[in-house]
């Protein structure tokens, strides 16, 4: 049995074919791939505007930028989520402030979030965990009163949708909605990442802080063809048209990646149902979710083995697993910049205990499906 890490890519033949054909072409930085590629987002989602980015990471620096909030102010987010969710905040000199999970979901809290509200909360980050929605109808509703920004880190819901069944990225409930295309999502770019919004405004500055925050249009003067103006402190953060041909490419394929993950699912939760030393994820009823991970709550205890016994035990069997999150509070640089300290989210740090995400990707066999469940089984003797 080869490898089986806990996520990966799928690269077909197509994929390959879109990527030599950029190498063929006139551009291999940003070029018209990249608006093609933000076309095939906007049509799949139902978004007005796509700006594509080169990571997840750049798409959250970026969309809080763009909101233009003055420093010392304050954004909430999950504490159960990679660090950039927060991070991005910081970028923007901004306070992160977390709000505890939801026990079932693993989701930001909508309750917890509302008590974490105070007058400098000017942007929240709800993390749709896993693929699964947060809930946004709830987030929406107390957000809008208030005044306060939305972002939704989608970084791994592209393909999910609401109890409304309205697609994840159409901002039918947010200012913006970032995507991330990493090989472990579900589609890829390589590395790459992309905002949606429905805000014409907000779209073209993005489109600026993307380059530099350089732009040809809108200038206040226009003396010769060489000239730009810089009206922004921007980045590079641009997406080549190498990514973006495989973006397109993969987004062609992303219904049937996100409907293998759905099998693969439906075979594990069937099996793994009837063991009482492990608790599968919980579905929401009503929300489709585009399914990025696996997370199971192992009951260490239990079947008396530490997690770090289990996690070694099945990388000798070859099958890889990984721990999804580490509570971002509890990070060093968060309990030495911001004073959050062990604690402060009990949902989040109780959850953690427990959890391991175990292989899930479209590419996998029925074979190294099967290997996957009879050794996770095996680990109680
Ligand atoms: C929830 C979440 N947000 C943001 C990111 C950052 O995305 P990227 O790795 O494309 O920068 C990730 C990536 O792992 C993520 O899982």
């Amino acid at each position: 049995m080869n490898f089986i890490p806990y996520g990966r890519q799928y690269i077909d033949d197509t994929d390959i074919e879109a990527v030599v054909k950029a190498l063929r072409s006139d551009y291999l930085t940003q070029g018209p791939a990249v608006d093609e590629f933000e076309k095939s987002i906007c049509e799949y989602t139902g978004a007005k505007y796509c700006v594509a980015v080169c990571n997840g990471t750049a798409a959250l620096h970026l969309a809080v930028k763009a909101l233009d909030v003055q420093s010392g102010l304050e954004g909430i987010t999950t504490t159960n989520t990679f660090v950039a969710s927060s991070n991005c905040l910081v970028y923007n000199n901004l306070r992160p402030v977390f709000a505890d999970i939801d026990e079932r979901t693993y989701n930001i809290d909508p309750v917890e979030v509302e008590k974490k509200i105070t007058s400098k909360t000017k942007i929240i980050i709800p993390v749709h965990f896993a693929g699964q929605t947060a809930n946004m109808e709830k987030i929406f509703k107390f957000s809008k009163n208030k005044d306060i920004h939305i972002i939704e880190d989608a970084s791994h819901a592209i393909g999910s949708k609401y109890k409304c069944g309205t697609r994840v990225g159409s901002c039918k409930y947010s200012d913006m909605t970032v995507f991330s295309f990493h090989p472990v999502k579900t589609i890829t770019t390589g590395e790459g990442g992309a905002i949606t919004t429905n805000n014409e405004k907000l779209y073209k500055k993005l489109r600026i802080l993307r380059t530099h925050g350089i732009t040809k249009q809108n200038m206040s003067k226009n003396p010769g063809p060489w000239y730009y103006e810089m009206q922004d402190l921007g980045f590079n953060y641009r997406l080549t048209d190498l990514q973006a041909l495989l973006g397109t490419s993969q987004m062609r394929k992303i219904d049937l990646f996100i409907k293998r993950r759905r099998e693969i699912i439906d075979f594990y939760n069937n099996i793994f149902k009837g063991l009482d030393w492990l608790i599968t994820p919980y579905q929401e009823e009503g929300v489709f979710s585009a399914l990025h991970l696996y997370v199971l709550k192992i009951d260490f205890n239990k079947i008396e083995k530490t997690r770090k016994q289990v996690m070694e035990e099945l990388k000798e069997k070859n099958i890889g697993t990984q721990v999804h999150y580490i509570p971002v509070h509890t990070q060093p640089y968060y309990v030495k910049t911001f004073g959050y300290k062990q604690g402060d989210y009990p949902n989040a740090e109780k959850y953690y205990e427990q959890a391991l995400s175990i292989p899930l990707y479209p590419k996998m066999t029925e074979e190294e499906v099967e290997w996957v469940v009879d050794n996770i089984k095996g680990l109680k003797r």
